[in-house]
């Protein structure tokens, strides 16, 4: 039996996310796998009504839980940043989830923006580094709202926390890669400190690993590769802010930003699922927002749950709703969010019988 939190969010968080509740319910109810769910309201409306962020009460709580389930957090009402950092990150930091998982991989050949690239040649995983870097929150201002001001953002790198994550890349480079390899992305022509440590964890912890491949790419020239050749990466490892910007890039040649999947995890404590995507008050409360991402997260969910077999299906009905254009606008379909959910739901039960 697992305890799930849920966490909608703001905009289209809540019609993605319904979707991937959609087939977590159709196994939970086929298969007895005693999966619970507890709804919990953060985020904007909450926010905006009571003052409230992410309560003492509400984080304590979530400690019971066996993992969570989120949408997307950001309001255009609220100043950016205030259920970002205050939701998002803080259940990130507050939890260790110091794995940052984004796979990469295309389903389709005409979704890709890219010349000539088969499914085969955009198929990688992206470890990001998740509690420390730039986003640790160090920093400030000075002479504020003066004409002499000066605002700091200072990039953390713990030696400890660059090795496990590192640690963490090889482990899974060896266990999944194609032909493993393990490529560090980094800036360390310029960041010579905090990426100069990265180097040199990089290479210790090297040693331990010779049969995985190692590699390094400077974050401007990873970009580059990931669009003109992306069929040479297998595993990379990058720190935080890094990890964010090149996977939103790596989103877009596997399919868009409604593609794209992302797991938070702690190995020994209660890891997040969630879209990469965020609230898009662009098409929010239209109807219209791809629901593949979050479906697809909650099949990694699954999969850390022990429910391999069940997450293998859900990418295959995934699969077969791409193959059958039963998809959104975004990616050339004409259904709604709710359409898609419900034809995976259709989709595994048929597939189901047909066994
Ligand atoms: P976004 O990811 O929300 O949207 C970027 C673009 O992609 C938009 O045009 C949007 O319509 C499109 N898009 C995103 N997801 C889609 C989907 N499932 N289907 C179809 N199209 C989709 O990024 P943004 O606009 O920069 O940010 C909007 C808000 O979300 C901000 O408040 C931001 O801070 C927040 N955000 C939250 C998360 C998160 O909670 N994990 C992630 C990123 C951004
Ligand atoms: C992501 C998002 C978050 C990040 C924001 C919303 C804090 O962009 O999950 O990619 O920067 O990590
Ligand atoms: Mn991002």
């Amino acid at each position: 039996m697992s305890n799930i939190a849920y966490i909608p969010g703001d905009g289209i968080g809540e019609e993605v996310t319904r979707q991937g509740i959609k087939v977590l319910n159709y196994f939970n109810d086929l298969h007895q796998l005693g999966l619970k769910f507890e709804k919990f309201d953060l985020g904007a409306e909450r926010y905006l009504k009571t003052g409230d962020i992410l309560p003492d009460d509400v984080l304590n709580k979530l400690e019971t839980f066996d993992a969570i389930y989120l949408g997307a957090v950001g309001d255009p009402r609220v100043e950016p940043g205030i259920l970002e950092k205050g939701i998002l990150l803080k259940l990130r930091f507050y939890f260790d989830q110091y794995i940052n998982l984004r796979p990469i991989k295309l389903y389709k050949e005409e979704f890709c923006p890219l010349k000539g690239k088969k499914l085969q040649d955009i198929d990688f995983t992206v470890v990001r580094e998740n509690t420390e870097g730039i986003y640790a929150g160090v920093g400030g201002f000075l002479k504020k709202d003066t004409p002499d001001e000066i605002a700091t953002q200072e990039m953390i790198s713990t030696r400890k926390g660059v090795d496990r994550i590192i640690k963490y890349a090889f482990e899974y480079a060896r266990e999944f890669g194609k032909e493993p390899k393990l490529t560090v992305c980094d800036k360390s022509n310029v960041l010579t400190y905090a990426h100069n440590l990265w180097q040199r964890a990089f290479k210790e912890m090297g040693q331990n690993y010779q049969d995985v491949k190692q590699d390094h790419f400077l974050v401007d020239a990873i970009t580059m590769k990931m669009v003109r050749n992306p069929e040479i990466f297998d595993v990379v490892v990058t720190c935080n802010i890094f990890g964010d910007i090149i996977t939103d890039l790596g989103a877009e040649i596997q399919g868009g930003m409604g593609m794209a999947v992302s797991g938070n995890i702690n190995p020994d404590s209660i890891s997040m699922f969630e879209p990469v995507h965020g609230s898009a008050p662009d098409i929010a409360g239209q109807n219209i927002a791809n629901p593949l991402a979050a479906v697809l997260a909650a099949a990694m969910m699954l999969r850390q749950l022990g429910e391999s077999r069940l997450a293998d299906q859900t990418e295959k009905a995934v699969v077969t709703a791409l193959e059958n254009n039963m998809i959104t606008s975004d990616i050339g379909g004409e259904l709604s969010t709710d359409q898609v959910g419900d034809y995976l739901v259709k989709t595994l039960k048929s597939n189901e019988e047909g066994e």
